[in-house]
């Protein structure tokens, strides 16, 4: 097992950048997301932006996957293979998860975004995910428990009739993808691994309008929800801070006000 790995504030301020492009790359990819676009033009996009700004995109050849970004649609969870053939239609949702490395430090980024007009079924789905997240990144400070993380995001969506995925969780990230602790969107308040500043890692959670369980694809890499219900997810690069977190992969373009349409209500 690899420790966890405490960043100095020098390593940290080289992760914003990488975690910034990672952002910005998201920002403009979402602006493809139309009906009639398919999720290999959007990868073809985020490959050459990341090359462009002088970084790599991570997934590419990662464990052997195939391309630049994952693209989820509807029931896929995550880790969707961008294709000519997967074509985005009105009323789907679609995840971009994106990774950049720049300078050797990892950014992980990912939103779920609507494709012409959502159902209400699919507006609170993806509504009570990206609340996940911010109910997640609200527990983390130093001496928070990684408990303290799974447990609020898991009352939150099953309180609202959802699932959490058990399958795929968050992770450390820094100069690898993926690094240790291993950070569950479930889990029993007060237990776990204690926080520290300096530790850096993602929160992601997969949320399913059905049941959590999922099965992975023939191409050994699209996981999609075994009841073939919808699922959503959102993810950012967090440092802890001595006060609390810094969203390393914050938005500042178009998406910096993207949050939950008017109408809806929780
Ligand atoms: N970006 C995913 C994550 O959030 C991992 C994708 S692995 C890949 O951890 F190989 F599919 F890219
Ligand atoms: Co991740
Ligand atoms: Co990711």
């Amino acid at each position: 097992m690899s420790e966890i790995v405490l960043k100095s504030r020098e390593e940290i301020e080289a992760m914003r950048h990488a975690c910034r492009l990672a952002a910005q790359t998201l920002e403009e990819a979402a602006k493809m997301v139309k009906p009639g676009e398919n999720t290999l033009a959007i990868n073809d996009f985020v490959h050459e932006y990341t090359i462009k700004h002088h970084a790599i995109p991570a997934p590419l050849h990662y464990c052997g996957y195939p391309k630049s970004c994952c693209i989820s649609i509807n029931d896929v969870i995550c880790h969707g293979i961008p294709s000519k053939n997967a074509v985005l239609r009105d009323g789907d949702i679609v995840n971009i998860d994106i990774t950049s490395i720049l300078d050797g430090w990892h950014g992980d980024v990912s939103a779920t975004f609507y494709v012409g007009t959502p159902s209400p079924e699919a507006v609170n789905l993806v509504e009570t995910t990206r609340r996940c997240l911010e109910i997640g990144i609200a527990e983390v400070r130093p001496e928070a428990r990684l408990g303290d993380i799974g447990a609020a995001i898991q009352t939150f969506a099953e309180g609202r009739g959802f699932s959490v995925v058990r399958d795929y969780v968050g992770h450390g990230v820094g100069r690898k993808f993926h690094e240790e602790p291993q950070v569950a969107h479930y889990g029993k308040r007060h237990k776990g691994l204690r926080l520290l500043e300096g530790m850096t890692f993602t929160i992601e959670p997969m949320i399913n309008a059905g049941d959590w369980r999922m099965r992975i694809l023939d191409d050994n890499w699209t996981s999609v929800t075994l009841d073939h219900k919808w699922s959503a997810q959102f993810e950012h690069t967090l440092a802890v801070t001595e006060n609390g977190c810094e969203i390393l992969t914050a938005f500042s373009g178009p998406l910096a006000n993207s949050v939950t349409p008017e109408h809806f209500k929780f």
